[in-house]
């Protein structure tokens, strides 16, 4: 007879513990554990019931495993691909997570929707099969081979697969799911654990490229998606800012490619449109030129954008001068104040700083570092910054310009948006050829230089 208790799970590390403890063993978080209910000595005929446990598998020798790649399935969408490293790999679990409302469904089913040679399940556990088709008239593609399946049970699901072994399986979401294997409610750390498992099971032994959709909250603390992500070959997230239509797809893990790539899209009225040129949108347009404003050149992953950052420096009206922050590590700003103040003799310590990426983007290279403190500078002077100048380079904390990676990516790309001038660290200039470019390179060595020819 089975009968059930309560075990205790990390929501981190997905580590069980028979009581609640509050610190985890296994990860080191704290106050991670959550309670749920589980079934004990099952009865074997509830295990053979699912069906996930009837496949077989031997061993084969590392030389008879048949190296022929198998190519990458084309998604047929731009930024898709390259996020993925450059398609799809048959047989790969790939976890998509993202905020609610960000446009995960959307993304997806535009993707099944738009590929119209291959068969697509798509399987949804949050809406009925009239709210996809709403969905899909919204996005506006016609397809004749997209199976939508409204389910959550994890064996019907395998089921359904193998009647109609379609060449892509998307899971709307993950948190939706359930196995007859634990007896736990949808959304649990152990109903993730279990059915992530034996979805990645069918994935891999019917080759199949299989999506999940997960959910995480903004910090990212709602179960499922850690633990996750173990499990899954691939983690995509897709963010951006509700308010802004952009929405990056950003790379978090990736076995079968690059882990820094990041695509772009647009949400419109009628579904994503993919952004080939970011740097056209992210350049804001202005007419004339303001104080506060420079312009970075940056990488994300190998793909080069030019990206504004603005700044507004005033001072402060109560005690305390805030430091603000969109899209920038408030931290670093912090620290190139203090560079600036130390180094350069600004006095910035009585000053409100608010800083602004455009585009609702979040940038994580040190590139950007020079362009902030330009404009910075720019908006304490009330000084204004060319807007055909850009900047690349990193700053160090005794004030001097650094070097940045791949910088020939980023003067080719300022280049390519007829820039006159890219300021860059006097120790990238070693060995580069500035000549073959129409924009004129100035190398920086400390923030000095950078002052003197502002
Ligand atoms: P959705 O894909 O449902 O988000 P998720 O699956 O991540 O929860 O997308 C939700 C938002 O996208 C919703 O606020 C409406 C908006 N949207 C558009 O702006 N245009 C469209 O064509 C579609 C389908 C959705
Ligand atoms: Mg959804």
């Amino acid at each position: 007879m089975a009968k059930t208790k309560t075990v205790f799970f990390c929501k981190e590390c997905g580590n069980e513990s028979a009581k609640w403890i509050g610190h985890c063993p296994g990860c080191g978080a704290w106050n991670s554990y959550v309670e749920e209910c589980v079934v004990v000595g099952k009865d074997s005929k509830s295990v053979k019931k699912n069906v996930m446990t009837e496949m077989k598998s031997k061993p084969i020798l590392v030389q008879e495993i048949s190296s022929a790649s198998t190519p990458r399935i084309d998604t047929l969408c731009e930024e898709l691909n390259r996020v993925l490293g450059g398609g799809l790999v048959p047989g790969s679990l790939i976890l998509l997570g993202g905020e609610p409302g960000i446009g995960k469904s959307t993304l997806l089913l535009q993707v099944a929707l738009n590929l119209k040679d291959k068969k697509i399940l798509y399987v949804s556990g949050e809406e009925s099969a009239q709210q996809i088709k709403m969905r899909a008239e919204r996005i506006g593609i016609k397809n004749e081979n997209c199976l939508i399946l409204t389910e959550t049970n994890t064996s019907e699901i395998l089921r359904h697969f193998e009647d109609s072994r379609t060449d892509i399986v998307i899971i709307d979401s993950i948190q939706t799911l359930e196995s007859t294997a634990v007896e736990a409610t949808a959304g649990s750390i152990s109903q993730i654990r279990e059915t992530a498992a034996e979805m990645n099971k069918m994935a891999k032994s019917y080759h199949v490229p299989t999506f999940l959709i997960g959910h995480i909250t903004k910090d990212g603390s709602i179960a499922g998606p850690k633990i996750l992500e173990h499990i899954v070959d691939t983690v995509i997230q897709f963010e951006g800012d509700r308010h802004y239509g952009f929405r990056i797809l950003r790379t978090v893990k990736n076995r079968f490619g690059s882990s820094s790539e990041l695509g772009i899209f647009e949400m419109n009225a009628n579904g994503l449109r993919e952004v080939s040129n970011p740097s056209e949108i992210l350049l804001s347009q202005r007419e004339e030129n303001v104080s506060g404003i420079a312009v970075a050149a940056t990488l994300e992953g190998l793909r080069p954008m030019m990206i504004e950052t603005q700044a507004l420096v005033s001072t402060a009206a109560y005690g305390t001068p805030q430091r603000s922050c969109t899209g920038f590590d408030t931290r670093r700003l912090n620290m190139l104040l203090a560079v600036l103040e130390k180094r350069a003799g600004f006095r910035l310590a009585t000053k409100d700083v608010f800083l602004n990426i455009a585009g609702g983007i979040r940038v994580d290279d040190p590139a950007i570092d020079l362009a902030v403190m330009a404009a910075v500078l720019s908006s304490n002077e009330d000084i204004e910054i060319n807007n055909r100048y850009a900047f690349a380079a990193e700053v160090g904390l005794s004030g001097e310009i650094r070097s940045v990676n791949r910088v020939e990516a980023r003067i080719a790309e300022a280049d390519k948006l007829g820039m006159e001038k890219i300021f860059i660290s006097k120790y990238n200039c070693r060995g580069l050829d500035t000549s073959k470019y129409n924009v004129e390179v100035v190398p920086l060595a400390t923030i000095g230089d950078l002052i003197k020819s502002l």
